[in-house]
């Protein structure tokens, strides 16, 4: 099958012969397409090599990352888009880009640990290495359709991860839009994250934060309840607002129904969609949902283009 690939197996081929990071991306970049005759001639499959610049515990579950690539490059990202992290022995996973394009020399990103490639990379520890595939897929539409609008963003859980790198650019070009309204959605009080930010983003000009737990503990006075709960208490004016929703599966039909009440348009919705992912590339298809390919045509999805899609919502 020619032009499909399965990058863990190319990886660990690799890391067999080449345990050490350095020897590792040496022999990515010179196997790229010896490795397996599936392998295109690009070097879309090769990782770069990176460092841990940081690597510190959001919550129980979360870690946070600052990343520094080894050439000395920037990542050339755009808000809303991730890469593929791998650890050499173990395989590589998709993680969204939380830093804005305009933070230079690091980015950063939050991994929830749930399995094989997340265990590795939450036992790695500042100077550890590890490689990096991408930018890869679409971006929230922050150089053209949101300029001059107000934004409405909606994140449940680690859903602000990739907005996080939408808001600071934002921040960082703030005469180009109007009001930002961050809602964010977590399950209790201890899985928010980026709370001390929060903290700083709304004292900022022109920006307004809401949060919600779905469960408080006793110390907690903020909102209690679904993330929908909030929007009532938000003033939009559709036609001049650009609403970006990214969170758990779950969320995404019940927050729609509301912005369709509020007279938002499906053009000026922009969803974030996670799916499982391999390539990361468009060449292995496990990210497709009815013939579009998720880590491609998305993560970030214009809601009318998708909105006839089944399984997409
Ligand atoms: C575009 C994109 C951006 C993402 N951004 C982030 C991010 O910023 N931070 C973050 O923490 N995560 C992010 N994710 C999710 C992340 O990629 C996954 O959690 C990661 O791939 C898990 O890899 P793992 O090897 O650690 O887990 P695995 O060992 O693959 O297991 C993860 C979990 O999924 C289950 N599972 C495994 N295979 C399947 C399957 N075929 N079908 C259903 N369930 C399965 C396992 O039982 C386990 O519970 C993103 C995903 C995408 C697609
Ligand atoms: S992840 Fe391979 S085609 Fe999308």
């Amino acid at each position: 099958m020619t032009g499909i690939a399965n990058p863990v197996e190319i990886y660990n081929q690799l890391y067999a012969k080449s345990p050490d990071i350095e020897t590792f991306e040496q022999a990515a970049l010179t196997d790229a397409s010896a490795a397996t005759e599936r392998t295109p001639p690009e070097d879309i499959y090769a990782p770069q090599a990176a460092t841990l610049v940081q690597a510190r515990p959001l919550t129980e579950l979360e870690t946070f990352y600052e990343i520094k690539l080894d050439s000395g490059l920037e990542l050339g990202h755009e808000p809303g888009q991730f890469v593929e992290i791998s650890v050499p022995g173990f395989g590589e996973a998709p993680i969204s880009v939380s830093s804005s394009p305009t933070q230079r020399g690091t980015f950063q990103m939050v991994v929830r640990n749930v399995g094989n490639l997340t265990n590795a990379l939450g036992k790695l520890v500042a100077g550890d290495r590890i490689g990096v595939r991408g930018p890869f897929g679409s971006e929230f539409p922050v150089h053209d359709v949101m300029k001059g609008k107000d934004i409405l963003l909606i994140c449940g859980g680690i859903g602000l991860v990739p907005v996080r790198s939408a808001i600071n650019y934002v921040l960082d070009n703030r005469e180009d839009y109007g009001h930002m309204t961050i809602l964010y959605g977590a399950k209790t009080p201890a899985d928010r994250i980026f709370a001390d930010e929060q903290q700083d983003w709304s004292k900022r000009d022109r920006v307004s934060v809401l949060e919600t737990v779905d469960d408080p503990d006793e110390g907690w006075q903020g909102h209690v309840g679904r993330i929908t709960a909030l929007l009532p208490l938000v003033l939009v004016v559709p036609e001049n607002t650009i609403a970006v929703v990214c969170g758990p599966p779950v969320m995404y039909r019940f927050v729609l129904e509301e912005l369709k009440k509020m007279g938002m348009s499906d053009d000026s919705i922009y969803l974030s969609l996670e799916r499982r992912m391999k390539c990361g590339v468009g060449k292995c298809g496990h990210c497709q949902m009815n013939g579009v390919y998720v880590c491609q045509e998305g993560p970030v999805f214009q809601y009318s283009t998708i909105r006839e899609v089944m399984e997409a919502i």
